[in-house]
């Protein structure tokens, strides 16, 4: 993981080479309709007040839980404790990515859905209300954790979403297998290069033309950046846009040449 100070410098680098996310001077006509109807979309959708109403909740609540820690793989290395105060501040999205992804959706409207990181629920939250239609599967292998997200989601009535407990690394593979096809898939956990190629593999067994792959953290390490180079290189990618903190993946074959945008958000 790269240090506060190293991730600043990487930012501005960043942000001198990004477009400036206006959509003034882009020649591709889907990335100029992905920054002014997604990136830039500015409409209050009432169903944002679910998530941050939750998050609000949950940054005011002081519960303790044990987390396993499943970063290191197949076997829970370590656990530790953390309040669910900690794990919102610190682990959850922002406001502002989730509100993306709920875009995100609502313009793309996949219907099979895969997160692979629910921590407790937020941005699950936002994708699955982005598309009522949708059946969102999120994974999460820290029990604790996974118990609380499961609570929100009841509490919100929120019932297009199906939890899968586990790692990714022994559930993954079997659940994609069971489904028609992925339509997006948000990666948001286990932020190491080989886990994360290898989730990455397992999933496109599963794209199509229209799928959409969102990572996260994909300049939060050498490792992120080095997978994210690779993910960008593989021939059934044909565009990528990159907002620094998370990387979106397109597969569409209409479009006549490659294309990988940085656009500042
Ligand atoms: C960054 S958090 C997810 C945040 C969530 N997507 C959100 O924005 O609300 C990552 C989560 O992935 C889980 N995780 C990490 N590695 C995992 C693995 N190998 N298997 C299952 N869960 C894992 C962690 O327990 C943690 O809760």
């Amino acid at each position: 993981m790269y240090s506060k100070w190293q991730l600043a410098g990487k930012y501005i680098n960043f942000y001198l080479r990004a477009s400036n996310g206006k959509g003034h001077g882009t020649h591709s006509p889907f990335i100029f309709h992905f920054i002014t109807k997604i990136l830039n979309d500015t409409v209050p959708y009432p169903e944002y007040k679910i998530p941050e109403d939750l998050r609000k909740k949950l940054i005011s609540d002081q519960t303790i839980l044990t987390i396993d820690d499943l970063g290191a793989g197949s076997a829970i290395s370590k656990s530790y404790k953390r309040t669910v105060s900690s794990i919102v501040k610190n682990s959850v999205k922002s406001k502002k990515i989730g509100q993306l992804l709920f875009r995100i959706v609502k313009e793309n409207k996949p219907t099979t859905i895969l997160e692979l990181g629910t921590s407790l629920g937020v941005t699950t939250s936002y994708l699955a209300l982005a598309n009522p239609e949708a059946t969102v599967i999120t994974m999460e292998g820290s029990k604790e954790v996974a118990a609380v997200a499961q609570k929100n989601f009841t509490a919100m009535q929120l019932r297009n979403i199906i939890m899968k407990e586990g790692n990714f690394d022994a559930i993954l593979s079997a659940a994609v297998q069971g489904l028609p096809g992925v339509d997006l898939a948000f990666i948001d956990g286990n932020h190491r290069q080989e886990p994360t190629e290898r989730y990455f593999q397992q999933l496109l067994s599963a794209s199509h033309n229209d799928s959409v792959f969102i990572f996260d953290d994909i300049h939060w390490s050498r490792e992120m950046e080095q997978a994210w180079e690779n993910i960008k290189a593989h021939p059934s990618v044909t565009c990528t846009i990159d907002l620094f903190f998370i990387g979106i993946v397109f597969f569409r074959q209409e479009f006549l040449e490659k294309g990988h945008f940085s656009i500042r958000y």
